[in-house]
């Protein structure tokens, strides 16, 4: 299935994060054992106070606001393509107090969107399951492109489905996101890619099951010689 979706009379080139916005972050609190995966998350991207983060896919912000409280003044940045979760996101965040840029856009917009921000370390979650191919491909080039040479990529999303029990919790999200998209996600496809896009000590650093499936910690390197 193509991402884009028809809503309004107008097409979507994205998968919205549900179709009920407002149940989003009671969802992914529910089925994804959320404090598991995004503490673990935060304890590999290891926040300083001198770190420039982008938050890619950054839905509510639910991640910034955990990056913000946990490391200040760190400098943030959210991208999303999505008009309505960033009004979400940006309520949240005054909610807590944290600040943010927010920037409307997808994956492969990523290198445009981050030139000359001083990015060192760029996150995602839950996004790279939603992105076809051509898009994951995109997505992880533009990512490299934006990084400096020895700069960070940290993904938390749905990976190789290793168990019966967690192929068929997956099929669920399948069924809800989309098979094309999803598939290669499951098949174990990131690192490989993550490798291809030219990033190195690419890992694996965590299978974490949960209600909807495996979700997997990646992390890749800009490698050093690559100025
Ligand atoms: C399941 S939500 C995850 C949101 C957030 N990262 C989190 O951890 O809660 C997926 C998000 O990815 C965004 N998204 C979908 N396709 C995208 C793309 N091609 N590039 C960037 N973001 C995308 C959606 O708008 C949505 O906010």
């Amino acid at each position: 299935m193509e991402l884009a979706a028809q809503t309004s009379g107008q097409a979507r080139d994205f998968t919205p994060a549900l179709p009920l916005l407002r149940a989003y972050d009671f969802t992914v609190a529910t089925f994804t054992r959320e404090s598991v995966w995004r503490s673990a998350l935060l304890r590999q991207l290891d926040p300083r106070e001198s770190d420039v983060i982008a938050d890619l896919g950054c839905g509510t912000a639910s991640f910034l606001a955990l990056v913000g409280k946990a490391a200040t003044p760190v400098r943030l940045i959210g991208i999303d393509p999505d008009d309505r979760i960033l009004a979400k996101a940006r309520a949240k965040l005054a909610m807590v107090g944290v600040q943010a840029s927010l920037q409307r856009g997808h994956l492969r917009d990523t290198s445009t969107l981050l030139a000359g921000a001083g990015v060192n370390k760029i996150v995602s979650s839950l996004v790279f399951h939603h992105a076809h191919l051509a898009e994951k491909r995109a997505g992880l080039k533009a990512i490299f492109t934006a990084l400096p040479p020895g700069g960070e990529l940290h993904i938390a999303d749905y990976g190789l489905q290793r168990t019966r029990l967690m192929r068929v919790l997956f099929a669920i999200v399948q069924r809800i996101d989309g098979y094309d998209s999803t598939q290669p996600n499951a098949d174990g496809i990131l690192p490989t890619l993550m490798r291809e896009a030219g990033f190195i000590r690419v890992d694996e650093t965590a299978v974490i099951a949960t209600p909807s499936g495996s979700i997997s910690l990646y992390r890749g390197i800009r490698p050093p010689e690559c100025a």
